[in-house]
């Protein structure tokens, strides 16, 4: 048998396919993902992208920010996803500090890829030279711009960011910057619909938005608050997609084909 005779039959999608999508103007849809049940669902559900994210931290261990959530933590629930479906894309973030220089972010992103069997691993912050790292390492890597909730102390607030002219230019200046030390993708949280735009035209790498407005590459909400399964405030950006669904299943094949449409995010979940 060929060394590549699995990757020929495999149907998971791979950043080539995400790449292809980007160039042939088709969105990507992606919603975070914590366990194996949601992880099937989603996955037969058409969604192109699962994001183990830290938000676990909040929704599913009911800490108050992402602060909290370990390694170990990560490659066990990318574990739960990554063993359950069959053709999506899965993203693991590396957790608060555990990307402090470019040597432990790639150990770590290692344990995410070869323990939690992630396919990219994502990091909070223009860190270029950890970027840079990862990827002469081989590590394929999703940078995240605009609102960084690991940076939570710092901000004071959960508030959309680069509002103002200089601030707006750094997050454009940023993300120029992530792409040419290597990532392969960007997650922008947060920003101005204007603003996103004109980053996802001039980077060639997909651009997925979370409150970044429609002309993103694609769109990612947290699980449970599409589902309208989190408590306290529901995020502007989000959309409750159960309300005309008759199943978790329809809620999220609705939600899939509104980011195809581009019928989602509307000018109501934009800034
Ligand atoms: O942790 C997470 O769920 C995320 C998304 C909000 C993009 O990083």
């Amino acid at each position: 048998m060929s060394q590549y005779s699995s990757i020929a039959k495999a149907k998971i999608k791979s950043i080539a396919d995400l790449q292809q999508m980007k160039q042939a103007g088709q969105k990507i849809s992606s919603l975070t993902a914590y366990d194996a049940s949601f992880s099937a669902l989603l996955d037969q559900a058409g969604v192109d992208v699962l994001l183990v994210g830290d938000s676990l931290g909040m929704v599913v261990q009911g800490h108050a920010s992402t602060l909290p959530v370990t390694l170990q933590d990560m490659i066990y629930h990318t574990q739960l996803v990554s063993r359950a479906r069959q053709q999506a894309f899965v993203i693991a973030d590396l957790p608060f500090m555990s990307s402090a220089s470019p040597m432990q972010a790639a150990e770590n992103a290692a344990l995410l890829i070869q323990q939690g069997g992630a396919q990219m691993v994502k990091l909070e912050g223009a860190r270029c030279a950890a970027i840079e790292f990862m990827v002469q390492q081989a590590i394929p890597v999703c940078a995240h711009l605009g609102l960084l909730p690991q940076s939570i102390y710092q901000l004071g607030k959960y508030a959309v960011q680069g509002k103002q002219e200089d601030d707006a230019a750094k997050i454009l200046a940023d993300a120029i910057k992530v792409e040419q030390a290597g990532a392969q993708m960007l997650v922008l949280e947060c920003i101005p619909a204007a603003l996103a735009q004109k980053i996802s035209e001039q980077l060639s790498i997909p651009v997925i938005g979370i409150g970044a407005g429609v002309d993103c590459d694609g769109q990612v909400l947290v699980l449970y608050d599409m589902l309208d399964i989190s408590l306290g405030r529901k995020p502007r950006f989000s959309k409750n997609y159960m309300q005309q669904a008759g199943s978790i299943f329809e809620a999220v094949q609705a939600y899939v084909a509104e980011v195809r449409e581009q019928k989602f995010p509307a000018q109501e979940h934009s800034f």
